[in-house]
């Protein structure tokens, strides 16, 4: 008997010691698809010794269970129709036979595009100096590929397989602004924008600068008026009102930067300063108030006393809204002395007076609001 024979006889004696394990193979080994896609795997005997009984198996067991999951009547295919991301995973065929178990593995990955999500989510409040750090993670399949981005230019950042962080070590008022996180595979792209507001601080403020509507300002006794002020600065400063040398009307009020003044009166003429105040510094503005009313005359002296051949000078004066004209009359009388001299600035001048000159002049002064008059006594004797 030849060896060959030999070995198949004593095979078919001792059956179970002459039998080969399976030989199986699947196809496709692996495959990645897109969800609501079908696939299908079959695991072929290719050799060993009959029968083989093929079973599929999962590592992940609630896989198998899902009842999109189907397995043909042989047991050597198996489907997956509409599939969804938890279908993902790895598949086993174990094919079984007296001699023993054999198995293969395919690997399923459902294609997705990305998911983006910023943490923290905006919109982020950061100080000026202080550092700010944003990461960005994404799923998907394949694997996206994640970048931050400004004003659409990518930034270099610290990027790892799954999420990608934008650091800024101190943040700047040129930080402020959107920030785009884009994540990109084969499947489609997503994107997240933050929105950073960049607040100042004690560091990097700003002194104000305070600015008045109005530098000078012109009102009619009794009126009311509004003196304006804005100002700038980081942080924000605070707005007050004073003035110069004096306490503020007691009839003022002050809302939002404006100062109110009602039922003005002469004395309310004057400097007001508006102050703006934060902890850089402060800033001054002011608004020069005039208010205008009729002139309050008076003459100096208002009583004279001369010799003929004397010489006169009398000095109107009156406070009021400017301009004011003075205009002398003699009262009683038509007409000036001859030889009197008027000034534009309210004198009145006689080089040699007579005892004809006495009487009682009378200087009227006149604005554009109305005119008031004063007397001076004039006596010449021998
Ligand atoms: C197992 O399956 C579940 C549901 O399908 C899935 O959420 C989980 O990620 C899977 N685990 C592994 C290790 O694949
Ligand atoms: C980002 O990646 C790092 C390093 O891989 C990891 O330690 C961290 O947990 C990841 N963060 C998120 C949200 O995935
Ligand atoms: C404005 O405010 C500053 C700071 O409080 C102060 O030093 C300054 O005297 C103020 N000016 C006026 C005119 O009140």
């Amino acid at each position: 008997m030849e060896s060959s024979t030999i070995v198949l006889v004593l095979c078919s004696l001792l059956w179970t010691v002459c039998a080969q394990v399976p030989v199986v193979s699947v196809e496709p080994r692996a495959v990645g698809i897109r969800q609501g896609e079908t696939v299908s795997f079959r695991c072929r005997v290719v050799g060993g010794s009959q029968p083989v009984h093929l079973e599929w198996k999962i590592l992940n067991k609630s896989q198998l269970a899902a009842e999109n999951v189907k397995i043909g009547p042989d047991g050597s295919v198996l489907t997956i129709a509409n599939a969804r991301i938890s279908n993902q995973g790895q598949y086993r065929c174990v094919a079984t036979n007296s001699a023993g178990r054999s198995t293969v593995t395919t690997t399923l990955t459902i294609k997705y595009s990305p998911k983006v999500q910023v943490t923290p989510a905006g919109p982020l409040h950061v100080r000026v100096g202080e550092p700010m750090s944003l990461e960005c993670s994404a799923t998907g399949k394949p694997r996206p590929t994640i970048t931050w981005q400004r004003n659409g230019t990518p930034l270099v950042t610290t990027a790892t397989e799954d999420n990608n962080t934008m650091q800024v070590a101190a943040v700047g008022p040129e930080h402020a602004g959107a920030w785009v996180c884009q994540a990109q595979n084969s499947e489609g792209m997503a994107e997240v924008k933050v929105e950073v507001i960049v607040d100042g601080d004690r560091g990097v403020g700003m002194a104000p600068t305070a600015l008045v509507s109005t530098a000078e300002l012109t009102a009619v006794a009794g009126e009311t008026v509004n003196m304006r002020c804005q100002a700038n600065g980081s942080p924000p400063p605070v707005i007050s009102w004073s003035k110069l040398r004096a306490p503020l009307p007691w009839q003022h009020t002050v809302e939002g930067g404006v100062l109110t003044l009602r039922g003005l009166g002469r004395q309310d003429s004057g400097q007001y300063i508006c102050n703006a105040t934060n902890i850089h510094g402060y800033s001054e503005a002011y608004t020069q108030l005039e208010v205008d009313s009729p002139p309050y005359t008076t003459i100096l002296p208002d009583q004279m006393r001369l010799r003929p051949g004397d010489s006169l000078r009398l000095q109107c004066l009156a406070h009021g809204s400017h301009p004011i004209s003075f205009h002398w009359t003699r009262v009683g009388r038509a007409t000036m002395p001859a030889g009197a001299e008027t000034t534009k600035d309210g004198q009145l001048l006689i080089g040699r007076v007579k005892l004809v000159d006495s009487g009682t002049y009378r200087c009227t002064a006149t604005n554009h609001v109305g005119s008031s008059d004063a007397m001076a006594k004039v006596t010449v004797k021998a």
